[in-house]
């Protein structure tokens, strides 16, 4: 695992769109795992401008980590509404190849098995893009988090629903249950690059990089993958232990 503590928010970002940039330079055809939230829409918004200068999404394949259970794909809360503005229709992405799991499907388990065959169908993920919960959570894998899950329907924490209430308009409540890419689902990407800034996710960042590898941090399932890149900016990184300090003091 590498971990890189860069010196803001905004290099972060230059540098999480310099690696997606590259992957799509080096193989066009790549097969990219996507994430939303605050943290991606200053990468988002790098990729537009690098796609403005030359940059082509055209034969890229993309899906999403999650999608909320009862959202169509133009509700103003949905994902798939937060992907077209960010980032599908300000570039030349193929709508067609741009896949998020539908939250309006009647039967949305059914749906998730679906999604999870269509990943492996079109090869498995190449590059695939993480944001970090404040409580552990990658996708929308709540704790406790198998190791072993695949896409799947869960149902979402409180403090998940309350983080998240600022995407969504004020009348609207936020769904409670959402389709999730699973951990195994995430593990089988071919490299993750995960990105958290700021402060509320020290906490999380800590123990997915310093605590045990447990289901209570989902993302501590990540130290288990060959080829995995963490981004962080200095208050994400504010509760790390230097090396070599024990994590508790030692008995007297
Ligand atoms: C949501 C998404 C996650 C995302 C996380 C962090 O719950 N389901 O995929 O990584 O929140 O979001 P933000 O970047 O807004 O803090």
């Amino acid at each position: 695992m590498q971990v890189l503590i860069l010196t803001d928010a905004a290099r972060l970002s230059n540098h999480a769109a310099g690696q997606i940039a590259a992957q799509l330079r080096a193989q066009p055809g790549s097969v990219l795992g996507l994430a939303t939230g605050a943290t991606m829409a200053p990468v988002y918004a790098r990729l537009i401008a690098a796609h403005r200068a030359g940059l082509s999404f055209a034969r890229m394949t993309s899906f999403n980590l999650d999608e909320y259970v009862g959202l169509g794909p133009h509700d103003p809360g949905s994902y798939h509404r937060q992907m077209r503005d960010m980032l599908f229709a300000q570039c030349d992405a193929d709508p067609a190849r741009c896949h998020l799991p539908r939250g309006d499907a009647p039967d949305p388990e059914a749906e998730a098995n679906r999604y999870e065959a269509a990943i492996a169908a079109a090869g498995g993920v190449d590059l695939q893009v993480l944001g970090l919960g404040q409580n552990g959570h990658i996708g929308f894998n709540e704790p406790p988090a198998d190791p072993g899950s695949r896409s799947r329907v869960v149902t979402l924490a409180a403090t998940t629903r309350a983080a998240n209430r600022r995407h969504f308009p004020a009348a609207q409540p936020v769904p409670r249950r959402a389709i999730t890419m699973g951990i195994a689902t995430i593990l089988s990407a071919r490299h993750c690059l995960l990105l958290a800034t700021g402060a509320a996710k020290a906490q999380a960042v800590a123990a997915m990089l310093q605590g045990p590898v447990t289901p209570d941090c989902p993302a501590s399932a990540l130290r288990r993958h060959p080829r995995v890149t963490v981004l962080l900016d200095p208050p994400a990184a504010s509760a790390l232990r230097p090396p070599g300090q024990s994590a508790a003091p030692p008995a007297a």
